[in-house]
């Protein structure tokens, strides 16, 4: 039978990436600590002080994840401060965390809006020093709702500051697509060797502008659209930035092979990012949604995971055939208020993995999850033999995770 026990860290492949559920802003714990001096970028995308509770939305069972039919909302995180002395003493400690954790070449970026941006630049000047302030980049978007009575406010802020003067920045890496609107009020010619290009004199001095030399982005985005409600990108987690965006900040400051840490990774989108560049991530989030939405969007071969289980009194049932054999799932007895009645208790499953608890860890050797494509979800497998305990860690459609061993 299933027994469940109380493990919080999963480990997949060599574990080289890190996702892990802690409060980014208290002291470094011992597994951060070990990184200090290590990242190559710091990104932050903290909470705004807006006053509001953020859900998650999940889709239930095999239906709902063939079909896509509206999802119910989970408690994700609460952006709630008992007063602005309090927002701004968690702002500080996780500038002062991301200041310890970068290398001497490293770059933080510090994702703020209009309620916050003022602070971030002042606690950052303090932290990191004026003289290490590189921009104040504006990301423009149109979303939903107009103001009456003032501007709309349709911009977030990114702080970038360098760690040292040594920093690394390599502006080629991001090139614009040309558009030739710019070029309107300059003349238009053509050199010797046939490349068109667009001149004008100011203050005495001609600039030419080739029509095939590369174009980068200034501090002002316009060209980052924000995840429109459908969009495939979305994991149903409130605030998720787009790829696109992470990709732009990220490009120019890191290498193949770099570190990238978010202090409060929500639903991964710099993790992503960072995967698709070939870097290595540590994502801390205080919210086990945020860590579980990162890890199942990732798909990593390379991860630890460290995420409380949820310890009740839900029951797995199923059979283990012994050393190197079949592991089977029967029954999943999961409950929760949004759960519809259902015949299929397996509905309420999300996901799973099978392996063996090896000391305090959970050490996966093969994970199921649902997907839009494969909404059916497998329930068995061949566990190869292994050292340590035969064990089974789920995730149920509301998002909790929960570890059973197998007890002969
Ligand atoms: C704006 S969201 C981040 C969104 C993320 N950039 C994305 O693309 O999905 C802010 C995140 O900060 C997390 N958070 C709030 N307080 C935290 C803390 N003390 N330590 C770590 N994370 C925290 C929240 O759980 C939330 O996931």
């Amino acid at each position: 039978m299933f027994e469940a026990v109380n493990v919080s860290r999963e480990i997949i492949g060599q574990g080289r990436n890190l996702l892990l559920c802690e409060d980014g802003s208290a002291p470094l714990s011992d597994m951060l600590a070990e990184y200090a001096g290590q990242a190559q970028c710091v990104y932050i995308d903290p909470p705004f002080m807006t006053g509001d509770s953020f859900t998650r939305r999940r889709r239930f069972g095999q239906a709902g994840w063939k079909t896509g039919r509206p999802a119910p909302e989970y408690p994700a995180y609460a952006d709630q401060f008992d007063s602005r002395e309090a927002y701004l003493a968690f702002l500080r400690e996780l500038i002062g965390n991301a200041h310890q954790l970068l290398c001497r070449t490293g770059v933080l970026a510090l994702h703020l809006d209009w309620r916050t941006s003022a602070y971030g630049r002042l606690i950052c000047d303090e932290v990191f020093g004026e003289e290490f302030f590189l921009n104040e980049i504006i990301w423009s978007y149109e979303s939903g709702g107009r103001a009456k009575k003032y501007f709309s406010r349709k911009h977030d802020t990114i702080l970038l500051y360098a760690r040292t003067k040594d920093y690394h920045f390599d502006l080629r890496r991001v090139p614009l697509e040309r558009t030739e609107h710019r070029k309107n009020h300059m003349r238009r010619r053509v050199d010797e060797d046939g490349r068109a290009y667009s001149e004008i004199k100011t203050g005495g001095k001609v600039y030419r502008y080739y029509d095939d030399a590369p174009v980068y982005p200034g501090d002002v985005w316009t060209d980052i659209s924000h995840l429109q409600q459908r969009d495939p990108e979305r994991t149903g987690y409130a605030t998720q930035k787009p790829v696109k965006l992470l990709d732009r900040i990220l490009k120019p400051v890191v290498r193949d092979g770099d570190l990238v840490i978010d202090l409060c990774c929500g639903s991964g989108t710099a993790m992503e990012a960072a995967q698709a560049l070939n870097c290595r991530y540590i994502g801390v989030d205080s919210c086990p949604e945020a860590i579980l939405t990162t890890a199942s969007r990732l798909e990593s071969r390379d991860l630890l995971l460290e995420c409380p289980c949820a310890m009740d009194d839900t029951r797995l049932e199923g059979m283990y055939t012994g050393e190197g054999g079949m592991m089977l799932l029967t029954g999943f007895s999961a409950s929760h208020p949004s759960f519809p009645h259902t015949e299929q208790a397996m509905d309420t499953l999300e996901a799973w993995s099978a392996g063996h608890i090896v000391g305090d860890a959970f050490v996966v050797s093969e994970s199921f999850r649902r997907t839009p494509r494969s909404p059916e979800l497998p329930l068995f497998c061949l566990l190869p033999a292994g050292e340590g305990e035969p064990a089974i860690s789920t995730v149920d459609a509301a998002g909790r995770r929960r570890v059973f061993r197998w007890v002969d």
